[in-house]
């Protein structure tokens, strides 16, 4: 078999933000800063980084302001080169020329798989990838998480969801695979997945955790997938109904993964990010000291 490089990537951010309102209203939560840098930029920085060449972005009419972040903005250039701030300008041009980006909206909010539908033209036959903006995923000086999938694929070449262990209590909020054996090493073939399911019908405790590598007839299974829950078109369903014609496999993947489409999980993120930047860390750490030593 020819093998398929994987060289495309998709990100769904058609979402409204809703856990994230005010701050949300005008602005998409894709561009809430974690420190000064929106979180999209990791995203799209991680794709980079695992050898992805061209991004579509599902939006949706509210998300103007996510599309200039990643074009030139000629007028602040000047100003920034007027000013003497070489360095400024060139951090913003950089952002510019990270990858090929492309948007196309998803015009009604019907589910992460009917999102992930409205990249088929985009992607034609190749095996792709997906990056769900809500997990950001640092592995310190190791791997991205998308690379260690799309390594894991090229072994496999099937269809292959980023996994890891959660705690009970936090079951009922992921996708969760069920493996065909017990976890040995990081890959393993998968025999199903269920959607957010309570924690006496969940089959295990790996958590599908916002990266995917997928063949293109994922497109297939999306095209007819009935809403399930959350009265949802889910891609877990259409992952599901994937495995009666292809392996699919989980792979647990290295690195510290932040839920920063949930208010703690974006402060941790924050506050995490901010101790590893060298302008800030020292006065940062004193700071959380005295807030301890006074709460
Ligand atoms: C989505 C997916 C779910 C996955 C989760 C990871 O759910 O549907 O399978 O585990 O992202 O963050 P959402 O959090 O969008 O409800």
């Amino acid at each position: 078999m020819k093998k398929r490089a994987v060289k495309k990537a998709v990100i769904p951010a058609a979402g409204l933000g809703t856990r994230f309102l005010p701050a949300t209203k005008a602005i998409p939560k894709e561009m809430l800063p974690i420190v000064d840098i929106p979180t999209i930029q990791y995203i799209i920085k991680e794709a980079v980084d695992s050898g992805i060449e061209e991004i579509l972005v599902i939006t949706n009419s509210n998300k103007h302001c996510m599309e200039n972040h990643f074009d030139r903005n000629y007028e602040l250039e000047n100003r920034l080169m007027e000013s003497g701030k070489q360095a400024e300008r060139d951090m913003i041009c950089e952002i510019a020329d990270m990858a090929n980006i492309y948007y196309v909206r998803q015009k009604e909010p019907k589910g992460l798989g009917h999102a992930i539908l409205c990249a088929k033209s985009f992607i034609g036959e190749q095996p792709f990838a997906v990056l769900l903006g809500d997990d950001v995923v640092e592995n310190h000086g190791g791997k991205p998480a998308l690379k260690q999938l799309i390594e894991a694929y090229d072994a496999v070449q099937a269809s292959i969801v980023g996994v890891q262990t959660v705690p009970d209590e936090a079951v009922h909020k992921y996708g969760i695979v069920e493996p065909v054996r017990q976890m040995n090493g990081r890959r393993v073939k998968l025999s199903s997945m269920v959607e957010k399911p309570k924690l006496e019908d969940a089959p295990s405790n790996l958590a599908v955790l916002g990266r995917y590598v997928l063949t293109p007839e994922i497109f297939d299974y999306l095209e007819t997938q009935e809403p399930g829950a959350g009265g949802e078109i889910q891609l877990t369903d259409a992952i599901k109904n994937l495995m009666i014609s292809q392996s699919v496999y989980a792979y647990d993947f290295e690195g510290t993964r932040y839920d920063v489409g949930d208010k703690f999980g974006f402060i941790k993120a924050t506050v995490e990010y901010a101790l590893e930047r060298d302008e800030l860390k020292a006065d940062l750490q004193a700071y959380l000291k005295t807030l301890v030593e006074t709460f």
